[in-house]
């Protein structure tokens, strides 16, 4: 059992993360219009706190994370709030492959620090995008290990991100168009960790 079928009960009791990722959800739509005709992938969707923003704006979403206990919740929200254009999918990022030109936009929030080689996913990611798909992932910008509590380090692999070298990644995966930029900050434990919102372009 990961640590995320351990809290997925509990995932949004916390007010913070709901407020994280419609924040997200808010910066990613000032960057262009979403559209009824759009197919979406949530990477590491969790218990849907991000996609469940975009369902009455796109098609259809498929909501991708290996963590089945967060997705069981995900799964009782879309059951309960009869939304049918969302599927989900055990999926996990650092062994299995994504369906290629699938998508027209790929979104997440906060999980790219959680995978082993964020630079060969953010590549599969290209592969899945239509022509004219977008990226936006959004994520931790270099902290000082002190986001994740002791007893919570478990599968988390990078302390953020430096946002040259993520720009850099998009550049190498061929996106076009790119930016990463802070887009809020999150307060915690007295402290303020910036998150950026990397964005890219498949022509
Ligand atoms: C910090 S949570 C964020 C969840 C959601 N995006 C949100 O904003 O509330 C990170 C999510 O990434 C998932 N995750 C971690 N490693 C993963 C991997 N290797 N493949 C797929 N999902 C993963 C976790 O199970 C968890 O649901």
């Amino acid at each position: 059992m990961s640590r995320f079928d351990k809290v997925a009960k509990q995932w949004d009791a916390k007010s913070r993360r709901i407020f994280m990722a419609k924040n997200t959800f808010e910066e990613i739509k000032k960057k262009f219009f979403l559209t009824k005709d759009m197919k979406v992938l949530d990477i590491g969707a969790g218990t849907g706190l991000l996609l469940l923003n975009f369902v009455d704006k796109v098609k259809h979403i498929t909501g991708i994370d290996n963590s089945q206990g967060m997705l069981d919740v995900l799964k009782e929200k879309l059951e309960n709030s009869h939304i049918n254009n969302v599927n989900i999918q055990y999926f996990d990022a650092n062994k299995d492959t994504l369906h290629k030109k699938e998508y027209n936009l790929a979104i997440s929030n906060m999980t790219f620090h959680h995978f082993i080689r964020p630079e060969n996913f953010i590549k599969q990611v290209y592969d899945s995008l239509d022509i004219k798909g977008r990226i936006c992932i959004a994520d931790l910008e270099t902290e000082d290990g002190t986001f994740h509590s002791k007893e919570n380090l478990e599968g988390v692999y990078h302390f953020g991100f430096d946002k040259k070298i993520f720009l850099n990644w998009l550049k190498q995966a061929n996106f076009k168009n790119i930016s990463t930029e802070t887009i809020f900050k999150i307060n915690k434990n007295g402290k303020k960790f910036p998150v950026f919102l990397a964005y890219g372009e498949k022509e």
